[in-house]
């Protein structure tokens, strides 16, 4: 890992942009070097001989004849007349408008968004050229590599074909209810795993293929009753898993929805999703699904998005977020990090990490936060951004549209600013001791950056966002001396009203003083609640206060107690129908228990708004105050506004 990591420091950064297409001519050879690799200029020429520039080029852009050349509009700039030349003759392409100019292999690295190696090896690839190889080690293994990748691809179009096989049109109906459209299913070559275990052995064993090798590739288990192969997927949806240069080397298989399959014996309740495990051509924590799709669309602009499924990254791409990746059922690694930034062709490497509205989703959130800091570079860092409570990209953009995904998207935090987050929301800090504890903490996570410069600027904006807080209120208008008296503390923590919190806030104390025998079940939740509105929340006290003071206390007692104490207006608005219509389990004839289901929803609710409000208000904040970050989050949002176009 240490060498691997060296290595790469050494290599100088690929030039990007205009840049490295112009400098994409003399690159190769350069770049072969550099990378200890034996292709030799010689082998360059030779494949550029055996192929036609246009060809390559015309896959990609739409060329037409002009004299001996052909032209079209440039992929690398935005243009309506077409000022892109191809000239096969020279073997050399040339854009009159913005300057770009290479060969063949300068393209599809430039087109593709792919490394020099992958870019000769497709294009040898495409000629039909074997790679240069090393040593009888290296054959050897490109060889073995070889035939798996023959058999991964064989059982790829099994899989594909089941799923089209009209006897499984109950998986494909399945995928269509989920609005997977005829062509994504083509794209991300979806398929199915019949039950039948050996249906897919007997294929492979037609084609002439090892049981050995289908081990190997992990499309097969060794039975243990007589050890014959069987497929390691059964009835399940199958999810191709592709190399960055779109060859499957893996898979993820699904399970079908409850009502398309057999119970499950007894106990045992396969998992929904089931990976191949690593096998030569597959490792699980180096790879994201998407990749091959996500490199290409990351090396035309568009926002490199991290979701945690692999149906989130399908709904993504069907949405125009073609940039969308996932990892491989576990949790983002080190390698996975590096690799999104090595995809993302621009100076400001920020992709954007998009966690589900749920329990697992916020601690998958810290986690990736934990791996992401040590490893933080100038200009390298992450966005943070999070789905409504219970929904996942897929859901929302199938629920909500395309647009409630933007601005969950354009809502992204910087890691600097979820890390904030993740310390201050929900917490007061009123005490020395605990703004001391919260400067500590933030100490510790700035520590963990290895990089000096960026942990410097972190303890800079962490000191200067706890004195932003913990100051005393800002004087109204910039002059010196008249410090308002107003409390200080926690401002950039406090929530502004908002209305569907106050709405909430009135449907728990209706609860209450309908139900006062609840209280009791809620009696620390009410002490802490923050109500917005002061005289809701001095009524708030007085029923605890009340309660408190009186066993056995009935509704109408309660009331009386309230209305002695001044509180008839308040009175008079909360238990009313404009708040009963909202939530019915606050009326004065609810059950018990639904009373105390409905007070419990309301309070997670609650919560949850108030998370999404801090969020977005660190969000402002940020934009306000600290600018080396608002560039990043406008760097961010420029790419998902490219994403849209
Ligand atoms: P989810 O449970 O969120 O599934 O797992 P999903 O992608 O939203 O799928 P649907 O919408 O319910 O059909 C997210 C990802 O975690 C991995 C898979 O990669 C999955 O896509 N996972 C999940 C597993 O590896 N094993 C499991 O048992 C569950
Ligand atoms: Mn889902």
């Amino acid at each position: 890992m240490k060498t691997q990591r060296e290595g790469a420091k050494r290599k100088p950064d690929r030039p990007c942009g205009a840049e490295r297409v112009k400098n994409s001519l003399i690159l190769p050879a350069k770049a072969a070097k550099q990378l200890g690799m034996s292709i030799s200029p010689r082998f360059l020429d030779a494949l550029r001989d055996r192929l036609t520039l246009s060809d390559i080029i015309g896959q990609r852009v739409r060329l037409s004849r002009a004299g001996r050349e052909f032209k079209g509009c440039c992929p690398f700039h935005k243009e309506k007349t077409p000022s892109f030349y191809v000239n096969d003759e020279k073997q050399f392409y040339h854009c009159f408008g913005c300057g770009a100019h290479g060969d063949a292999v300068g393209f599809v690295m430039q087109h593709d968004n792919l490394s020099f190696p992958d870019a000769v090896e497709i294009l040898a690839a495409k000629a039909g050229m074997e790679m240069p190889k090393q040593t009888p080690q290296d054959i050897r293994k490109a060889k073995k590599q070889q035939s798996l990748h023959a058999l991964i691809e064989e059982t790829t179009r099994f899989f594909e074909a089941s799923l089209q096989d009209p006897a499984n049109r109950e998986a494909l109906g399945y995928l269509q209810d989920r609005g997977i459209a005829q062509d994504t299913i083509a794209r991300f070559r979806l398929g199915f795993a019949p039950a039948d275990g050996r249906a897919l052995y007997a294929c492979l064993k037609a084609a002439g293929f090892d049981d050995k090798d289908m081990i190997e590739a992990g499309v097969c288990a060794r039975s243990k009753r007589d050890g014959s192969p069987y497929a390691f997927f059964r009835d399940r949806i199958i999810f191709p898993v592709t190399d960055r240069r779109g060859r499957v080397v893996a898979f993820g298989g699904r399970i079908l929805p409850d009502h398309l399959r057999p119970p499950d014996r007894g106990d045992y309740k396969p998992p929904k999703y089931i990976n191949s495990s690593d096998t030569p051509l597959f490792h699980k924590g180096r790879m994201l699904y998407g990749d091959s799709h996500a490199r290409q669309a990351a090396g035309e602009g568009q926002a490199v998005i991290v979701v945690e499924g692999y149906l989130d990254v399908i709904s993504c791409f069907s949405a125009g977020y073609r940039g969308a990746v996932a990892p491989l059922g576990t949790a983002l690694t080190e390698e996975q990090i590096q690799h999104l930034w090595k995809m993302i062709p621009e100076n400001r490497k920020i992709p954007i990490m998009c966690f589900d509205g749920d329990d697992a989703g916020r601690r998958a959130a810290a986690r990736a936060c934990e791996r992401l800091l040590p490893l933080l570079q100038p200009d390298h860092s992450a966005l943070f951004a999070f789905l409504p409570e219970g929904q996942d990209p897929d859901s929302l953009i199938r629920a909500q549209g395309k647009k409630a995904f933007d601005k969950i998207i354009a809502d992204a935090l910087p890691l600097s600013e979820f890390l904030w987050m993740h310390h201050t929301a929900g917490r007061s800090f009123t005490t020395p001791e605990s703004k001391a504890g919260l400067a500590k903490t933030l100490e510790q996570e700035a520590d963990k950056i290895a990089d000096r410069a960026v942990q410097q600027y972190y303890r800079q904006a962490f000191r200067e966002r706890l004195y932003q807080s913990f100051r005393p209120a800002r004087p109204a208008r910039g002059k010196s001396g008249s410090v308002k008296s107003l409390p200080t503390g926690i401002q950039a923590l406090r929530r502004p009203v908002s209305d569907p919190r106050s709405r909430a806030e009135q449907i728990l104390m209706a609860a209450f003083i309908n139900h006062p025998d609840v209280i009791s079940a809620f009696d620390e939740q009410i002490g802490l609640l923050r109500v917005t509105h002061q005289r809701l929340d001095l009524l708030r006290q007085a029923v605890l206060n009340i309660h408190e003071g009186e066993e056995g206390l009935d509704a109408k007692t309660l009331q009386n107690h309230l209305s002695n104490r001044g509180f008839d207006s308040e009175l008079r608005g909360i238990l009313s129908e404009s708040v009963y219509v909202h939530a019915g389990f606050v009326r004065p004839e609810t059950a018990p228990d639904l009373v105390v289901a409905g007070v419990r929803e309301t309070m997670d609710a609650l919560d949850r708004t108030a998370f999404v409000q801090e969020l977005k208000e660190a969000g402002q904040a940020l934009s306000e105050d600290f600018s080396a970050e608002k560039e990043e989050r406008i760097m961010a949002l420029r790419n998902v506004h490219k994403a849209q176009e």
